[in-house]
């Protein structure tokens, strides 16, 4: 099938770059003329596993290609996935400019009957918005479909998410455009779930808000256990044997990040205030999970009596997890912020995401070339994106290679035994501190 993706952020580019690997003959279009002929190179603008070598090897065997213009991207297309970016407004609600912009275009430009599929995350009712948009401008005679066809892959496993998902939601107004959906996704061998247009939007805001309150309904626990001893991490596992619950989402720490579940739970609090709902449940969820980025700093705080001014505190890992250079709505960086607010100095490192996180921290904060940096001279660190890096020297190394062995672990990246014969101060999350007497006497 012909397949014209327009967008190419992580959403639109493993998308396309999937359904060329599933053999479909894929045109992605963005606006953005460098990001076009980096890619047209086999030049990844995201930095996602595999991708790269996926897209090298469809471009190389013809089925994928990268535009700036709509008409070659429209002419010959069956199926347009919309996956351009529906930013957070200041107001929480989600911007649809992007989209609307892309509608218009789509209307201009068709030139026989086509499937318009919206993959980017939009407010129930979008789709239908869109429809009337592209119907408005169309300029020849054919007839547009439309469908709803959300996207779960998470950033750092997107391509394996993709082409191996727990299920496809299409959300459609009729069985034919159903079946011209279904033919497009046989390759993948994914159980297909069809609904119709409203649901399938609605499966994606509660899908991630319903993750989003796994991790804050643990977070909460966590700074329970603190309070009683108990360990955060035995109650997840003992609770995730449980089939209902699930052992996934129930990692203790300091809140999550990313380009979804911030922006798609406060979406969905304003979708719920837009029909007089007043969503009671999710706007807890979003204000432990603001809570909980401050709890790794406090607990800095408690240890130096309040006071932090000039002390050097390294920060490790940058990005909102590992495996991504993504560093939107990152806990590090609120964390940073923080820091450099109570007067500290911060030193921090992260394998890829330092040159994002250059354009938005202030140029006080310093940069390391590696770990090993950042723990040298520094009064203590905070661990922060649980890169493998970090962990797989064991919490031995940090107790062993700083002259001050404080580590403020907010991914509970390591066992309480490993800590057991080590002369270190260590501090994680919903779970008790290790203070060796030893080592405070000798302070
Ligand atoms: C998420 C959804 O998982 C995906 O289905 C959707 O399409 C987009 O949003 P992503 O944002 O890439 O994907 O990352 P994810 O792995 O879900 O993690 C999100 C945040 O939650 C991260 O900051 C992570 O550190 C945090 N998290 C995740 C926890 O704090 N605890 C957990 O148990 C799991």
């Amino acid at each position: 099938m012909n397949i014209t993706v327009i967008g190419t952020g992580y959403v639109g580019l493993v998308t396309g770059v999937s359904l060329s690997e599933m053999n479909h003959n894929v045109i992605c279009m963005d606006i953005d003329k460098k990001k076009v002929e980096k890619m047209q190179q086999g030049i990844s603008p995201i930095y996602e596993p595999g991708l790269e070598e996926l897209m090298r090897k469809n471009i190389k065997l013809g089925r994928l290609q990268f535009t700036t213009q709509p008409d070659n991207a429209f002419k010959y297309a069956d199926i347009v996935m919309i996956a351009v970016g529906t930013p957070q407004l200041p107001n929480g609600s989600a911007n649809l400019s992007y989209v609307e912009e892309v509608a218009k275009s789509i209307g201009k430009y068709i030139r026989r009957d086509t499937v318009v599929v919206t993959k980017s995350t939009v407010p129930v009712g979008t789709n239908k918005y869109i429809k009337q948009i592209i119907d408005n401008n169309l300029v020849s005679n054919v007839k547009v479909k439309i469908a709803s066809n959300p996207e779960f892959l998470r950033e750092g496993s997107a391509i394996h998410d993709c082409l191996y998902g727990d299920r496809i939601v299409i959300g459609v107004e009729d069985n034919q455009t159903a079946e011209i959906l279904e033919e497009m996704y046989k390759p993948f061998k994914t159980p297909i779930f069809k609904t119709d247009i409203n649901s399938a939007e609605m499966i994606k805001y509660a899908s991630n808000a319903f993750l989003a309150t796994k991790i804050s309904f643990i977070n909460e626990v966590s700074n329970i256990c603190e309070k009683i001893n108990a360990n955060v991490e035995d109650v997840a596992e003992g609770m995730g044997f449980d089939k209902r619950i699930g052992r996934a989402f129930l990692n203790a720490g300091i809140g999550y990040g990313g380009s979804c579940f911030p922006k798609d739970t406060n979406a969905l609090v304003q979708i719920a205030g837009g029909v007089a709902h007043d969503f009671h449940l999710l706007k807890s969820v979003i204000e432990v999970n603001n809570n909980q980025q401050k709890v790794l700093v406090q607990k800095l705080l408690d240890r130096f009596d309040g006071n932090i001014v000039g002390k050097k505190i390294g920060v490790l890992g940058l990005a909102f997890k590992p495996g991504t250079d993504d560093i939107r709505d990152a806990a590090s960086i609120t964390i940073i912020n923080y820091l450099l607010n109570e007067g500290a100095e911060i030193v921090t490192y992260d394998p890829i995401a330092m040159e994002k996180a250059k354009k938005v921290l202030s140029p006080k904060v310093i940069f390391a070339n590696n770990l090993e940096e950042v723990i040298e001279d520094v009064e203590a660190i905070l661990l922060v994106t649980e890169w493998e890096e970090f962990k797989i020297k064991g919490l031995k190394f940090y107790a062993e290679k700083m002259s001050s062995p404080i580590v403020f672990d907010g991914r509970n990246c390591f066992s309480l035994e490993e800590g057991n014969d080590l002369d270190i101060e260590y501090y994680s999350v919903g779970r008790s501190p290790i203070k060796k007497e030893r080592f405070i006497l000798n302070k």
